[in-house]
């Protein structure tokens, strides 16, 4: 089995927005809570350029999940610092694609010269924490309760990887 990283095209939204949507319905690593529609997907997508860049897995071109660097927070000295995600169709997940899509986004934002990376993750997503930290991200950080879903408090938890 293959897995093919590359840049995200506007046509991979109703892909990308089939595994999201399953997150924000039935999972709690979106603080979403209602499903985003194809044309928010397109936007998130057009939003994103350069160091802010969407990839996705393929499959035997099959799109298995994707990844992307966001700014972090808007405010100007914040530029330095990008966000991560990941998320991987659940009939593809232990099967490395996480894995690879993380590894190229950290390759990306060393290219484009980012300081360092934070993952914000919600929920006890222990899968999302090993996932990080086998990257080199360490925890730096937890909100406690900081959000709701599912009538279940969700604690935060901010891992972040120096470049
Ligand atoms: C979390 C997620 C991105 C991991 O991606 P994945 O493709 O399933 O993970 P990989 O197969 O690449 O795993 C890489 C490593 O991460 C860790 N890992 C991944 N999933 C794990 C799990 N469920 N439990 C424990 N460790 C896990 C392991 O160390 C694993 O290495 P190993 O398989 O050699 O043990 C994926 O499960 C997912 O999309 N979940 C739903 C959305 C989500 O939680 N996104 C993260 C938002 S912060």
């Amino acid at each position: 089995m293959t897995i093919a990283i590359r840049d995200a095209r506007l046509t991979d939204a109703a892909a990308i927005l089939d595994i999201y949507n399953h997150e924000v319905l039935h999972g709690s690593a979106t603080f979403d809570v209602e499903p985003r529609s194809l044309d928010q997907q397109q936007r998130w997508l057009t939003e994103r350029s350069g160091g802010h860049v969407v990839l996705v897995a393929e499959i035997d071109g099959h799109l298995a999940g994707f990844g992307s660097l966001s700014a972090f927070k808007q405010r100007a000295a914040y530029r330095t610092t990008v966000e991560n995600s990941v998320y991987v169709a659940a009939e593809h997940q232990r099967q490395g694609v996480g894995r690879d899509v993380l590894a190229e986004l950290i390759v990306r934002a060393r290219l484009h010269g980012f300081h360092s990376v934070i993952a914000r993750i919600a929920g006890s997503n222990a899968g999302s924490v090993a996932l990080h930290q086998a990257a080199g991200f360490r925890v730096v950080g937890v909100e406690r309760e900081i959000g709701r879903k599912f009538g279940r408090w969700l604690d935060l938890t901010e891992m972040q990887l120096m470049l």
